[in-house]
């Protein structure tokens, strides 16, 4: 009987319930959340880990631009059906530099985040300019631009500084080659690079 009366006070005043609710849910946040910020295994890299090349670091803008992450996740989830299929599952250590992070949820293509050296360069070439030519039933759509769009490297530098605030260990020397490292290449030799590291950092420690 008390009980009920208890509950019936928070269920009649709208204003406690919100209080209350925001209470405990701050609490299973903090309690949950909290910890990983003082773990080793979710902020150091993963041992070998590389930060992205300058070429590599305009393909990851380019996948930006064009929104793949829209269709492909990039986070491989501890579950069979999972790592049977992409390879083992993620690691907080392996994304420790990255900001924003393109793990995503959204699936309408298969998750990316162990591509890297699944396909050919000339795979992923006639892939992004056609999906059909080589996946006939994809639904992806094309990006034939990416091949005559070419950079000019004049931010390149910069986001390798910014970068290397989040803690990718870039030498002085990388970052002022920065834009002679893309400057000329076409948007779509950049993405093909940044494809061809993703998820690469663990073979790399083998
Ligand atoms: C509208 C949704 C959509 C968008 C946007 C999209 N993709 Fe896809 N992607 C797919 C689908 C569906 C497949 C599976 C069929 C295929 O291989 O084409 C796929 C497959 C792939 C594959 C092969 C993966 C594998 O393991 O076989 C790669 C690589 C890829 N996409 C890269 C990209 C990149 C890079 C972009 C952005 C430039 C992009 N996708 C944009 C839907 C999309």
């Amino acid at each position: 009987m008390s009980k009920n009366i208890k509950h019936d006070f928070v269920e009649k005043r709208v204003g406690w319930l919100a209080v209350l609710m925001t209470i405990a849910i701050s609490i299973g946040g903090l309690v949950e959340i909290t910890p990983l910020l003082f773990q080793k295994q979710t902020n150091e890299p993963v041992i070998g880990l590389k930060p992205y090349t300058a070429l590599e670091m305009e393909g990851r803008d380019v996948y930006i631009r064009e929104g793949c992450n829209n269709c492909h996740s990039q986070m491989i989830r501890p579950f069979r059906s999972e790592t049977e299929r992409y390879g083992h599952y993620s690691l907080a250590g392996e994304h420790v530099w990255e900001r924003p992070h393109l793990w995503g949820s959204k699936r309408t293509g298969p998750d990316l985040a162990r591509v890297g050296g699944r396909y050919s360069d000339e795979w992923h070439y006639v892939h992004l300019m056609n999906p059909r030519d080589v996946v006939p039933e994809s639904n992806m759509p094309g990006f034939p631009w990416l091949a005559e769009n070419t950079l000019d490297g004049e931010l390149t530098a910069k986001k390798l500084e910014v970068f290397r605030k989040f803690g990718a260990p870039y030498t002085d020397e990388e970052i002022a080659g920065a834009k002679a490292a893309v400057q000329g290449k076409t948007e779509m030799e950049a993405l093909i690079a940044y494809l061809q590291v993703l998820g690469t950092g663990l073979t790399q420690a083998k």
